[in-house]
């Protein structure tokens, strides 16, 4: 979509008070408290799209990195993570573009060289959309999303995902 059409859209760091209105547009208990206790933390920023004073579309930069799977080969590579546009009519609309290009210049503006993502193997729409802003395969092989997902109840699903893993450089 050229940038002129693009809805006017606020990108902004995820605040206590926007918990409330973040669970009534993108229900999913626990799981933007999760990613604020992490900002809180200092280990992540959660970056909130706001359009029209409602929240649709989130990203989490993990500052730390994906962990040492991955830090081996990249270290001081922050993760982009849980990258999503709310509700799916929103999409294809440049939003999740935009939070990716704030988070790259928040990397950026703390002197980080670089920033990669992991993005599930069948998942080849928002691959195109990485590659297309100009994330590369970072040459070392399929790498393991392995997460915890808490249900309504308490209970714990694990998850292992294989994703391809992407980087890109900011300099
Ligand atoms: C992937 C996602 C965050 C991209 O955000 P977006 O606002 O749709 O992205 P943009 O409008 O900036 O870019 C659009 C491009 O994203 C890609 N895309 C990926 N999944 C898409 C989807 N379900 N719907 C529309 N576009 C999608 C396409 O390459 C698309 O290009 P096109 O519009 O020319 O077809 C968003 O589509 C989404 O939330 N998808 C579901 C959750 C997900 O897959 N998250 C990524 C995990 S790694």
């Amino acid at each position: 979509m050229p940038p002129e059409d693009e809805p006017k859209v606020e990108i902004k760091l995820c605040s206590e008070n926007d918990l409330v209105l973040l669970n009534k547009a993108i229900p999913e208990p626990g799981y933007h408290e999760r990613r604020f206790a992490s900002q809180q933390d200092g280990k992540a920023s959660y970056l909130l799209a706001w359009q029209n004073g409602v929240p649709v579309g989130h990203l989490l930069i993990k500052w730390e990195g994906s962990g040492p799977q991955v830090n081996k080969y990249l270290p001081d590579t922050p993760e982009l993570n849980a990258i999503g546009v709310w509700p799916p009519k929103n999409r294809s609309k440049g939003i999740g573009g935009q939070l990716i290009e704030k988070a790259e210049g928040m990397a950026k503006e703390k002197g980080f060289k670089q920033v990669a993502l992991a993005v599930e193997i069948d998942n080849s729409r928002a691959k195109e959309l990485y590659e297309k802003l100009g994330y590369m395969d970072w040459g070392h092989g399929e790498y393991i999303d392995e997460w915890v997902e808490k249900g309504d109840d308490g209970e714990e699903t694990q998850h292992k995902d294989p994703c391809y893993y992407l980087v890109k450089n900011l300099e």
